[in-house]
């Protein structure tokens, strides 16, 4: 079974992912072992927390997509970031600063863990009325949605899609996490699942974690296809879901 990781920070030197690219290779090296073999590498966009990642993260990819030619020839690599919203994004978005999914109108969005609901509702809301099409990354962290699943059901249905990270699936990164991770699965409302992968020790780039979860959940061998690849294929390439 291959996977596609569409939400990854192992290029190194741009935020709080890989720290060289000793461990740059190492994150694709397990990856591949995982069985991935397709990737959209997601640097974090927030310049208040790590400055302007843009030229460092295409020069970074540039160096790790030559390195994946030599050693992985049938892995394929994007680029894309992982904008860490807030209130003035949209002129990094509209001069191209921060990078949707491989060039498409998806945009990959994440928020902090305890954000209020307002404002992850308006920050979404923004981003749809300017005609991107929003991926709320890691959906099952935000302790806000706990009593909002149907805000995230209006969400999908105006058009936005909702990925979550393997991990969670497990209960590896808490309780609360792996609940949600079940309850947005089980309603039908995720689209795509990631590693969210830093490092090798805490937070590996591993998708296959998850699968026996589905299968407990009854998941659908044709729908866990579709989270683990064929959705994130659509998005890199500007398809329809
Ligand atoms: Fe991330």
């Amino acid at each position: 079974m291959a996977f596609f990781d569409m939400h990854t920070h192992f290029l190194c030197g741009v935020d709080d992912g890989a720290k060289d690219e000793h461990e740059s290779h190492a994150l694709l090296r397990m990856a591949y072992a995982d069985g991935t073999r397709a990737i959209c590498l997601t640097p974090h966009f927030s310049p208040y927390l790590f400055g302007d990642t843009s030229a460092a993260s295409e020069r970074a990819f540039e160096r790790l997509r030559e390195y994946a030619a030599e050693e992985f020839p049938d892995l394929e690599l994007y680029l894309g970031h992982e904008l860490g919203y807030y209130d003035s994004c949209l002129s990094a978005l509209s001069d191209g600063r921060c990078r949707t999914l491989a060039g498409s109108r998806y945009l990959l969005v994440d928020f902090p863990a305890g954000v209020p609901f307002s404002t992850l509702r308006q920050g979404m809301d923004r981003l749809l009325q300017m005609g991107y099409t929003p991926v709320l990354a890691h959906a099952e962290r935000y302790r806000a949605l706990k009593h909002h699943l149907k805000w995230l059901a209006e969400f999908v249905i105006c058009g936005g899609y909702v990925q979550l990270n393997a991990s969670s699936a497990t209960g590896e990164y808490g309780k609360f996490e792996q609940k949600q991770f079940k309850k947005i699965v089980q309603a039908d409302l995720a689209h795509v699942i990631s590693s969210d992968g830093h490092n090798t020790e805490t937070r590996k780039p591993l998708m296959s974690v998850c699968l026996p979860i589905l299968e407990e959940l009854q998941i659908s061998p044709e729908k866990i296809h579709r989270l683990t690849w064929a959705n994130a294929y659509a998005i890199v390439h500007n398809k329809r879901i």
